[in-house]
């Protein structure tokens, strides 16, 4: 990736929906307990985040107490709704104000498509950890989620009958997170996913690369985050009915859905623990009775996962081949 492209991300939410604390455990190393030291945002505050080297990220946190939201709205509704790439929208499953957190959203939203009408949005729905145990089957969030998708249906109604609705971006996506799980390394992945500029190219490398590896699966993940930005064989996040062949006959289907967002958490954990004991997390390499794996570094930004399941496979070819390939991946 050699030129520099920027992407405007809005980070909104009510006051205490759980923003910073996503932004601080993704970008900033925090644990999920550390985010309990927060304090309330203040107007918005904005950030830079490399990423992958060519691509930077404003990240635009924008406070949620209603009286900056109505700034956002009225005075600021320029300067914080033009060329947005993303929304990121973080709700609070605990609220009780639903019918008061959905018009705030409302309001946001329009004034979102009004701008920058192709802006992808995503919507989170954070704290699921606080009530998986009386809703095992999150009802409450299908519920939420089927109230979201009619709002975006008033909007683009409502932009319609303005004659406005030319060139709107795709239907929102709902996520249910939590900062003290994978989930939220799950909804980020897919997010930075869709704002990477050549990831088909990246997908056919990597595919390329686990077969020349014996492998079953060769997954890239971001160095400093340790978000996941692409797979071989399908796109992240596919219909399963999009799965290569490779993987159908390796039994992806039935393999967990977020085992690679699991990776994302342990691995960051793991790098926490390392900085804690002034250590280094350098990668991992081993081989089991029925599988090898390495994860290493393969380029500057990148770290590369490769499963193989082939008995000849040895850790020490599939470095090699990860060395090799380190210079196409740059
Ligand atoms: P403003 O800056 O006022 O807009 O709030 P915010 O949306 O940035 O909220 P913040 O990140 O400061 O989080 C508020 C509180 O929620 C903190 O004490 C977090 O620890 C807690 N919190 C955030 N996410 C979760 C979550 O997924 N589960 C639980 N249980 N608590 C969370």
């Amino acid at each position: 990736m050699s030129s520099t492209s920027r992407k405007k991300v809005l980070l909104m939410g009510k006051s205490g929906s759980g923003k910073t604390s996503m932004r601080s455990v993704i970008f900033s190393n925090y644990t999920a307990r550390d985010t309990r030291r927060l304090g309330a945002t203040i107007d918005v505050e904005q950030s830079a985040v490399r990423f992958l080297g060519g691509l930077v990220l404003n990240l635009w946190d924008c406070g949620g107490q209603n009286a900056f939201v109505d700034n956002y709205l009225s005075s600021q509704k320029d300067t914080i709704f033009s060329n947005v790439a993303v929304l990121i929208y973080v709700f609070d499953i605990t609220s009780t104000e639903w019918e008061g957190d959905l018009r705030y959203f409302e309001d946001i939203l329009f004034a979102l498509r009004e701008n920058s009408p192709d802006a992808g949005v995503w919507v989170l729905i954070n704290k699921m950890d606080l009530v998986d145990k009386e809703d095992p089957k999150r009802r409450k969030y299908d519920e939420r989620k089927s109230d979201l998708l009619a709002v975006d249906e008033r909007v683009r109604k409502d932009l319609e009958e303005e004659g406005k609705i030319e060139g709107i971006g795709g239907v929102l996506r709902c996520f249910p997170t939590s900062i003290w799980d994978e989930s939220l390394y799950k909804a980020w992945s897919s997010i930075i996913h869709t704002l990477i500029p050549n990831i088909g190219l990246i997908t056919s490398h990597l595919t390329y690369l686990r077969d020349i590896c014996l492998s079953v699966e060769a997954v890239l993940f971001e160095a400093e985050t340790f978000l996941v930005i692409a797979k071989s064989g399908s796109p992240l996040g596919c219909d399963p009915s999009d799965l290569d062949q490779v993987e159908v006959t390796n039994g992806a289907r039935e393999l967990d859905q977020q085992r690679f967002e699991k990776i994302s958490e342990i691995i960051k954990g793991f790098k926490k623990t390392c900085q804690r004991n002034h250590e280094q997390y350098h990668g991992f390499e081993a081989k089991f009775d029925d599988c090898t794996v390495v994860l290493e570094p393969l380029t500057r930004n990148t770290y590369i996962l490769l499963v193989s399941v082939d008995p000849r496979a040895e850790t020490g070819a599939l470095l090699y081949n990860v060395h090799q390939a380190s210079p196409h991946m740059a």
